[in-house]
Order: C-alpha cells, then structure tokens, then sequence
C-alpha cells in the first residue's frame, strides 16, 4: 500500500499512522520528524529547517523534496510506505507524482483527516511527546505516569495561526489533483483515537 495522511495540524496525522503502520508494515515517513531530527543532529538541513519550522512557515519545497523521494526509495518502502505531512504543496505533490510515475508505481489512496479549525488550537497547544516519540495530550491522551514529556517548538498559539493559513493556503489546493484521480477519501478527524482508526480503515477498506 503507497498512501498519504494529509490534514491541518493537530488533526491527528502521526497518532493514526503510528497505529495503522503496525497493521500494513509499512514505514511510517513523517517529514515533520525527519525535519525534527535533522534540527535536533545540528546538520546543514536542520539548521535551515529550524528556522522556518519555528514559525510555522513551510521549509522550502527543494530541501524536502529531496529528503523525501529519497527516503522512499530505501529497501524498507520497497511494498509500499505511509506518508504524514508530505505533500503539503502543489510542486511537492507534482514532484511525488512524477517520481512514482518513473518508478512505476501507483499511489493507492490519500485520507484527509478533517477537524475543523476551532478545535486545532487545543490539541495542538496540549500536545506532548515523549523521547521514544509517542504523542499525547495533556488532556485527550495524557502520558502514563512516570513519563517525562516535552512539548514541540512551534506547539505555540502563535506559531499554529501560521501553520493554518499554511495549511489553507498551500496544502489545500493539493487535494483536487488526488480528487480527480478517484483516492481521496475524506475521514471525520473527531472522535475517540479508536474511532477515528476505524473510519480511516474503513475509507481504505482493510476493516
Ligand atoms: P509536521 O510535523 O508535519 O506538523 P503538522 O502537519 O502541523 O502536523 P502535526 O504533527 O502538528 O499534527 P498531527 O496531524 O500529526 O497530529 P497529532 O497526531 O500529533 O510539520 C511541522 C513543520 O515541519 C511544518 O510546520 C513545516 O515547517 C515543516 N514541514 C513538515 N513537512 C513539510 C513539508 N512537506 N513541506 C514543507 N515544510 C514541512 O495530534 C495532535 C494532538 O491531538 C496530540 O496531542 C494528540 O494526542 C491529539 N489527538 C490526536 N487525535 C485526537 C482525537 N481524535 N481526539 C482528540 N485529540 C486527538
């Protein structure tokens, strides 16, 4: 299965594909994370990236591009991979398309995880994570006792306001192009984390 996990930030992207991947074997490939690692390991990338992921803007298409189609051509995408936060602008989605077309693959589905913007501020203000990378939220889903948590950097009011223009703006008008191919399946985002699983397996039809 080759699919993609889009919506706004905060909609619940990295939670759901931290649960469906145990079920397909696939990896997993956040471009939020592999950002954040690169921030965290100081290399040329990171540094670059810290400073537009701070304030909520995009990095530049160029930089991820590269990382991504890279990564997916590692032996463990070989049957197929779930991708959280990329596409998340039209060239990255025209990119995406012609790398998959060279390589003879199809893309099987795309799921929308819709949660209108009200509630975006509170999940992402009150998210959590741990060192192994597991996401909670101080009032949703609180980490077990014992856990030491830390919140992301751009987890700020400010910071989330621009990841939603963002979000509107240039990753909205990504979803026609899937439309119109037939694979983009529309999932209510809100509702208990096993809730919103069984809907998104169900859009995919592996229930
Ligand atoms: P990225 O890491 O991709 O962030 P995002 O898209 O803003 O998404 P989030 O990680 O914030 O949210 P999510 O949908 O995964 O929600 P989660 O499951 O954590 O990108 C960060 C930055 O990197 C970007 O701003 C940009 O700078 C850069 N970047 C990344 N990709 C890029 C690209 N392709 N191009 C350019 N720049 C790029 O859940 C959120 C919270 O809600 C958690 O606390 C969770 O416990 C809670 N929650 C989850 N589900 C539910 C539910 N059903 N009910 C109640 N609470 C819930």
């Amino acid at each position: 299965m080759r699919m993609i996990l889009v919506g706004p930030p905060g909609a619940g992207k990295g939670t759901q594909a931290a649960r469906l991947v145990q079920n397909f074997r696939i990896p997993h490939i956040s471009s939020g994370d592999m950002l954040r690692a690169a921030v965290k390991e100081g290399t040329e990338l990171g540094q670059e990236a810290d400073r537009y992921m701070k304030a909520g803007k995009l990095v530049p298409d160029a930089v991820v591009i590269g990382m991504i189609l890279d990564r997916i051509t590692k032996p463990d995408a070989a049957n197929g991979f779930m991708l959280d936060g990329f596409p998340r602008t039209v060239p990255q989605a025209e990119a995406l398309d012609a790398a998959l077309k060279k390589a003879g693959f199809d893309l099987d589905a795309i799921v929308l995880i819709e949660v209108a913007d009200d509630l975006i501020k509170e999940r992402v203000t009150g998210r959590r994570s741990d060192a192994a990378g597991n996401i909670y939220h101080i009032k949703n889903n609180p980490a077990p006792a014992g856990v030491s948590v830390v919140q992301r950097k751009d987890d700020t009011e400010e910071a989330c306001t621009e990841r939603l223009v963002k979000y509107h703006g240039e990753t909205e008008p990504i979803l026609p192009f899937y439309e119109k191919k037939g694979i983009l399946k529309r999932v209510n985002g809100v509702g208990s984390l096993d809730e919103v699983s069984a809907r998104i397996r169900k859009a995919l039809g592996t229930h």
